[in-house]
């Protein structure tokens, strides 16, 4: 796919993805802290380490992990030079926000890669991945956030999002793959966003339904061997 694909979404992405994601009754937003809380979770609201957001896009998630992480650093990485323009100023101000990858720090704690990996080309998946590596601290892990091809009501969003044209989804058997070749120790493997809106009163089960493969995303955690 072309680092130009998402140039052309940069002005309207989040209200592109407000529309594709209205079947759930939430927003964009909804789905980008949902994610923050996930490794805010997974890490402890104390981290302060260093973030990088890898296809960070116009911030949606690196936001959040501000919020989320607050004393930790994020930076973001994407193709897309328009989608940067789109990072709030605050965000640049604390960060390093970048389609430069030369640029990029060689210790980071976590990077995180959410809804990009099906944005690339299955051949060039594990290359992607194993050069992300590279950019870990000694025990830093980098996070996946993908689409969960086994569900159906994603699969549905996935078809008729405008900028999803074209991609391959990816089972977290494909995923975990590339975190074992790229030498990374799997230490989450979660199905997450179960509920609708309407059904948000059952929302606190969802951290026990992690097992379920029919969430309709997916995390997966790989950790750095020293
Ligand atoms: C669906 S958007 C997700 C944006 C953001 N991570 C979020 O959750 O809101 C996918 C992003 O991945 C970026 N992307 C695609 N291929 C990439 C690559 N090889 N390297 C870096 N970013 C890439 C796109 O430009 C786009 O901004």
């Amino acid at each position: 796919m072309s680092s130009m694909h998402f140039d052309q979404f940069a002005g309207d992405y989040k209200q592109v993805l407000d529309k594709t994601v209205a079947i759930s009754g939430e927003d964009s937003a909804y789905f980008a802290e949902y994610k923050a809380r996930y490794l805010a979770r997974m890490l402890s609201r104390d981290f302060s380490g260093k973030v990088l957001d890898f296809g960070c896009g116009i911030g949606l998630l690196s936001g959040f992990l501000k919020q989320h992480l607050p004393q930790s650093r994020i930076d973001g990485f994407d193709v897309s030079r328009e989608s940067l323009d789109h990072v709030d100023s605050a965000l640049v101000e604390q960060g390093l926000f970048t389609s430069n990858a030369d640029l990029l720090a060689g210790d980071y704690d976590l990077i995180v890669l959410a809804n990009v990996m099906h944005h690339i080309v299955v051949a060039q998946r594990q290359m992607v991945i194993e050069d992300i590596a590279g950019h870990l601290a000694p025990h830093g892990k980098l996070a996946i956030f993908e689409h969960n091809p086994a569900n159906p009501v994603t699969r549905r969003v996935v078809d008729r999002c405008p900028f999803d044209k074209d991609v391959t989804l990816l089972a977290p058997s494909e995923t975990s793959q590339y975190l074992r070749k790229a030498r990374l120790r799997l230490v989450r493997n979660d199905y997450i966003v179960f509920m609708p809106r309407l059904l948000s009163c059952l929302r606190p089960l969802e951290r026990c339904l992690a097992w379920l493969p029919l969430g309709a995303q997916y995390a997966l955690i790989g950790e750095k061997h020293v």
